[in-house]
C-alpha cells in the first residue's frame, strides 16, 4: 500500500487495526510523538484515507503482523462486539508468547475481562484502553484510561504517553485498575457525558422555549457559563454550535438539526451495570431514554397536535437566567456523582480496585466530560467508601444545598409549561430521596408481603416479619 514500509524494524513500531475517525487520528497523534504506526482496515476507503494522510497502510492482518517484529504490540481501534471480536479471531492464531493486543475501542468491560483471561492462557498480554475526547481528542491528545496487567501495561505506556492529553505539561494516562477497569472507567465517563449533554439540552430548551431567547443570545450565556466556576468543555462548544450558520440554509444551525439521537451502546451498559450492581443512576437512564424517545418521529407530531399546553407567564430572564444556570450546576454534579458511584460500586463487584482519583484526572485533562470542577471529585473520592458516601463530602454537600432551590424552581416551572426536562427532574427526584429517612417504598414493602409474603424489616424490632405478627422464617 504504503512505500514507507521499510524492511528495518523500530522498537517503536506498532499495528494498528481499525483506520477510522478515531483510529486513524490516534495513529497521526502517535506519528507525531515518534511512534511507527502500521495500519490495516477491512474497509479500502479507510486504508486510502490513512495513505493520504502519510499513515503507513498494510492491506492485510498477515501483512501488518509481519511488519512487526515479535513480541508485538497490536492495537485495536473497532467497534465493540462482531467487530472486535472478529479481528481477535484473525489474529490469535497467529500470535506468539509476549505479543501485545491493546482494545482501545469502546468495549464492554465484562468482554474485556473475558478477553484478559483468555489471552493470558495463551501467553498473550490483553490491555482495554477506555479512549475519550472524541476525534480532536485522538489527534492532539486523548484521555486514556487502561486497564489489564501490569506487565503488558509496562511495555505499552510509553507508547500511549505519546498520544495522552496533558494536565500541566504531564500526559495523563494510567493503568487503573485489572481486567476490565480501563473500558469501565470509559463507561463512567460516557454515563457522566450523557448526563451533562441532557442537562445542558434541557436548560438551552428552558431559554429558547420558555423564555424566548434566541441562538445569538443563548451562545452568549453558554460562554459566560463557559468561563464560570463551573467552565466545561461541553458549555463551551454548546455555544460555539449556537453561533454556527447553516452552510446550506444560512439559517442558524442549530433550528435545521432534527431531535433524534442515537446512541451506541456505553450509556445503556451504564444503566444495566448500574443497576445490576445495585446503584441508581437516573440521569443517565433519563438522558438515554429521552434518546429512545425522541426517534420516533411521526407518532410524536401525530399526538402533539391536541396535547393541552402548559400555560405559564415568560419570566423575567434577568430573574430567570440565574437560577437556570445553578440548576443546570448541580444537574451536573448529580451527573458526576452518578457516575462516579457506578464506577466504584461495578468494580467493587468484579473485584477491581480502580483508581478514581486518577481517572477522574484523566477526564480533566482530556475528556468530553473536562472541567474543573473534576478537581473538586479527585478530593472527594475516599468519601465514596464512607457512610455518608460522596454527597456527604463537605464541600458536594454545601453546594448541592446552595444550587438545591434553583433546581426545584427550574423543574416545578417546567412541569407547569409542559416541558419535558427528564434529566433535571431525575437529579432532583434523587437527591431528594437521597436525602429522606422515609421513602415511599415503606407502602411498597408493606404490599410485597400482602401479596407474596416476602416479609418486611421492621423499624422497631430486629429480623423480618410478616404483617400478620409472625417472624419469617428461614428459607
Ligand atoms: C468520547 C465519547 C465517545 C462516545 C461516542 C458514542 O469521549 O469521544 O465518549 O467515545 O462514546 O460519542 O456515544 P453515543 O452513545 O452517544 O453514540
Amino acid at each position: 500500500m504504503s512505500g514507507s514500509l521499510s524492511s528495518s524494524v523500530s522498537p517503536e513500531r506498532v499495528g494498528l487495526v481499525g483506520l477510522g475517525r478515531i483510529g486513524r487520528n490516534l495513529a497521526l497523534n502517535l506519528k507525531d510523538g515518534g511512534v511507527e504506526v502500521v495500519g490495516f482496515d477491512h474497509a479500502p476507503e479507510a486504508l486510502a484515507h490513512a495513505v493520504r494522510d502519510g499513515l503507513i497502510a498494510v492491506p492485510s492482518i498477515e501483512a501488518l503482523l509481519d511488519a512487526l517484529a515479535p513480541p508485538r504490540l497490536v492495537m485495536l481501534a473497532l467497534p465493540a462486539g462482531a467487530a472486535t471480536e472478529g479481528v481477535l479471531q484473525a489474529l490469535l492464531p497467529r500470535l506468539v508468547a509476549g505479543d501485545i493486543i491493546v482494545d482501545l475501542g469502546n468495549a464492554h468491560f465484562d468482554d474485556t475481562a473475558e478477553r484478559v483471561r483468555r489471552l493470558r492462557a495463551r501467553e498473550v498480554g490483553f490491555l482495554g484502553v477506555g479512549v475519550a475526547g472524541g476525534e480532536s481528542g485522538a489527534r492532539y491528545g486523548a484521555a486514556l484510561m487502561a486497564g489489564g496487567e501490569s506487565s503488558a501495561w509496562a511495555r505499552v505506556a510509553p507508547v500511549l504517553r505519546k498520544a495522552a492529553a496533558r494536565l500541566d505539561g504531564r500526559p495523563q494516562v494510567a493503568l487503573l485498575g485489572p481486567e476490565g477497569s480501563g473500558h469501565l472507567a470509559k463507561v463512567a465517563h460516557n454515563a457522566a457525558e450523557y448526563a451533562e449533554m441532557a442537562a445542558i439540552a434541557e436548560i438551552y430548551t428552558f431559554l429558547e422555549r420558555i423564555l424566548d431567547l434566541g441562538p445569538e443570545e443563548t451562545a452568549r450565556l453558554f460562554d459566560r457559563w463557559a468561563r464560570d466556576d463551573g467552565a466545561s468543555y461541553l458549555l463551551e462548544i454548546t455555544a460555539n454550535i449556537l453561533r454556527r450558520d447553516d452552510p446550506l440554509t444560512q439559517r442558524p444551525l442549530i433550528e435545521v438539526v432534527l431531535d433524534r439521537v442515537e446512541h451506541t451502546g456505553t450509556g445503556l451498559w451504564a444503566v444495566q451495570a448500574a443497576q445490576a450492581a445495585g446503584v441508581a443512576v437516573p440521569q443517565v437512564t433519563a438522558a438515554l431514554e429521552l434518546r429512545l424517545i425522541s426517534r420516533e418521529q411521526e407518532g410524536r407530531r401525530r399526538r402533539s397536535r391536541d396535547w393541552p399546553r402548559g400555560t405559564v407567564e415568560r419570566p423575567d430572564p434577568n430573574e430567570a437566567v440565574p437560577v437556570l444556570e445553578n440548576a443546570l450546576l448541580l444537574a451536573r454534579i448529580g451527573g458526576l456523582v452518578q457516575a462516579l458511584e457506578l464506577a466504584h460500586e461495578v468494580a467493587r463487584s468484579r473485584g477491581w480496585r480502580l483508581a478514581l482519583a486518577r481517572m477522574l484526572r484523566i477526564w480533566r485533562a482530556g475528556g468530553i466530560v473536562r472541567s474543573p470542577l473534576l478537581q473538586r471529585f479527585e478530593q472527594a473520592v475516599p468519601e465514596l467508601s464512607r457512610p455518608g458516601g460522596l454527597l456527604f463530602e463537605p464541600w458536594l454537600a454545601r453546594r448541592i444545598r446552595e444550587l438545591l432551590p434553583s433546581l426545584r424552581r427550574t423543574v416545578a416551572f417546567a412541569a407547569r409549561a409542559g416541558l419535558p426536562v427528564p434529566s433535571l427532574s431525575a437529579c432532583l427526584f434523587w437527591l431528594e430521596a437521597r436525602h429522606q429517612t422515609s421513602l415511599p417504598t415503606r407502602m411498597t414493602a408493606a404490599q410485597r408481603d400482602y401479596f407474596g409474603g416476602h416479609g418486611v424489616v421492621r423499624a422497631d424490632r430486629q429480623g423480618r416479619y410478616h404483617l400478620d405478627g409472625t417472624r419469617v422464617q428461614a428459607g
